[in-house]
């Protein structure tokens, strides 16, 4: 069973009957110190009913996730915790590692695989995704898998082949009941970290290319309960164009993220 962690007052999407998904993904940045700061100011700028529109999850460096379980914990924040990798064995001989059994014993919920940094920096390839995937599942924790096209296969028109590639790979060995319950980032490379996001219509083409996968191995059911985030420079300006579209359900959001006032904004956007 994966832990279904859904705040009592969390409303899904009268629209859509999903539940939105905020995500901050802090990347290599904050020590622990600044960790709990950024959280706390988080925190303490958010109304509470913020919280019931959209879940929240926070993804800092491995070094940050026990003193922010303690301080969730202690302080009842509503704030789901998330880590941004794993390795896909649960233990052994993998030196600079952590698993996800390690995450999941912090009270992990979402643990994000497949970032494109990862595939572009750390050679991780569709194979490697996919064995995450199932290691995060086993683990009672829910993947957010990363997919997008780089600038290049999207000049050559190869965006929905990239994206469905990806994505089957990922996901066809899952059952229909753990199928469902997965979080795919639709994040166009080209769009990450560069201040010039992708336009809405690209964004909802994407995403619904992501959910026709999900929906041609298991059918509507599944694939109409799969949660889509957008992901690549959302900031407080443009968060609700991709909010309002049909198949995005949440955002992963790095460096307007990294200010609790900005990431604030993003999420009352
Ligand atoms: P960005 O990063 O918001 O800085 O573009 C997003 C991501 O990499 O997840």
């Amino acid at each position: 069973m994966v832990k279904e962690k859904h705040d009592m007052e969390l409303r899904p999407n009268p629209r859509t009957g999903r539940y939105r998904l905020i995500s901050a993904n802090w990347k290599m940045n904050f020590n622990h110190l600044e960790a709990i700061q950024a959280t706390q100011k988080l925190s303490f700028v958010l109304r509470p009913a913020d919280y019931s529109y959209t879940e929240i999850s926070i993804h800092p460096p491995f070094t940050d996730l026990r003193p922010l379980q303690l301080l969730i914990d202690s302080d009842r924040m509503r704030f789901s915790l998330g880590a941004q990798n794993c390795h896909f064995e649960p233990h052994g001989a993998f030196t600079g590692e952590v698993s996800a059994p390690m995450l999941s014993r912090l009270n992990v919920t979402y643990v994000i695989v497949g970032h494109s940094e990862r595939r572009q920096h750390f050679f991780e390839t569709d194979d490697i995704v996919r064995a995450k995937v199932e290691a995060v599942f086993h683990s009672q924790m829910t993947p957010i898998i990363c997919v997008g096209e780089t600038f290049d296969e999207r000049q050559r028109g190869e965006t929905e082949r990239i994206l469905q590639t990806q994505v089957d790979s990922a996901v066809s060995f899952l059952s229909p009941e753990l199928a469902e319950r997965c979080v795919v980032a639709y994040e166009p490379v080209w769009a990450i970290g560069r201040g010039a996001s992708a336009n809405p219509d690209d964004a909802q083409q994407g995403a619904a290319t992501v959910r026709s996968v999900f929906e041609s191995r298991w059918g509507k059911a599944v694939a109409s309960k799969v949660r889509i985030q957008y992901g690549g420079s959302v900031n407080p300006a443009n968060a609700a164009d991709f909010m309002q579209l049909d198949d995005v359900d949440g955002l992963l959001v790095g460096t307007a993220a990294l200010d609790p006032e900005s990431f604030a904004r993003i999420i009352q956007a």
